[in-house]
């Protein structure tokens, strides 16, 4: 067992690439606090963990409101006294109607005529709370929990922390600016915090996953994932399990080496 004895926390574990990663930790001997914003979600990861055998404990929390991580961390700490690896996971990713459209007709002009003019509307007629809920759930979130996270490694002098990028993040993605600056920013934070604290034995690296098949796409058409999967060498999209791989390395003593990394499980989309 790759991870025995050690605890986790998981944000945004209570669906697709959180829950995968829950799942596989906890198949390789790891406590696990599932964390999301819908509890429902979070308890029923909960229950799968345990009838896995593992030990799981609850932890409904918005990863935006700063106070609640804090608490969260708290409850964490009472209910495991350790944490040996946060996965900074919890994110959404929505693209407005309007752009979602205009995206649409893009791509059809593209299809037919092999150009287009038009734009997606995204930047320009994005408002403020978008913006900075965005933000707010992916950069301060991730940030809100290193810090909390930090102040438990670092008196342990031992800690694993993945923060979870994407193909955004290394080449932006159309109808999304709000969610391509958070994922660019989530990788920034990693390699700064990584040089930061390294020599406190604890390890930070992040995951630039392409296109997945979680319930976060279920806003991109059927013809939009035949399009990715058409200009993705390998001819298809990725599975939860194939980025829960990617994370369990970066957890465990097999990236012993690795530090301020970004491992890009994308089917060959972005080299
Ligand atoms: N699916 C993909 O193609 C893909 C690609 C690259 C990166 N990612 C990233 O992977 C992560 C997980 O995405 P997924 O595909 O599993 O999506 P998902 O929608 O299946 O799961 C995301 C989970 O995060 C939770 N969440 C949302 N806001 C939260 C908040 N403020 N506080 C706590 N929890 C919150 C949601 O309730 C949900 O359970 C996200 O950061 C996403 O940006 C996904």
């Amino acid at each position: 067992m790759k991870l025995k004895s050690k605890v986790a926390l998981i944000t945004g574990a209570g669906s697709g690439l959180g829950r995968e990663i829950a799942l596989t930790f906890a198949r390789e001997g790891c406590a696990i606090g599932v964390n999301d914003i819908r509890p429902e979600t979070a308890d029923a990861v909960v229950a799968e963990l345990r009838a896995l055998g593992a030990e799981a404990s609850p932890l409904p929390c918005d990863v935006a409101d700063s106070r609640a991580v804090h608490k969260m961390f708290a409850k964490h700490m009472g209910d495991f006294q350790s944490l040996d690896i946060l996965v900074n996971n919890a994110g959404i990713a929505h693209m407005e109607e309007h752009v979602r459209k205009n995206a649409e007709a893009m791509l059809q002009e593209v299809i037919t005529t092999g150009r287009t003019t038009r734009s997606a509307e995204a930047t320009k007629l994005m408002e403020d709370g978008h913006w900075r809920r965005t933000l707010a759930i992916h950069l301060d979130g991730t940030f809100y929990c290193t810090r909390e996270a930090l102040k438990i490694m670092e008196f342990n002098g031992w800690g694993n922390i993945i923060n979870m990028g994407s193909l955004a993040s290394q080449t932006g993605i159309m109808g999304v600016p709000d969610y391509s600056a958070a994922k660019a920013g989530i990788v920034g934070f990693t390699k700064s915090v990584a040089r930061e604290v390294i020599g406190r034995g604890i390890r930070v690296n992040a995951i630039a996953p392409g296109y997945i098949d979680t319930p976060l796409l279920v806003e991109v058409s059927d013809l939009m994932k035949q399009m990715i999967a058409a200009q993705t060498p390998m001819g298809r999209l990725g599975t939860a399990a194939e980025v829960a791989a990617t994370a369990l390395f970066l957890a465990s003593d097999d990236s012993s080496f690795f530090v301020g990394q970004v491992l890009a499980p994308n089917g060959g989309l972005y080299m």
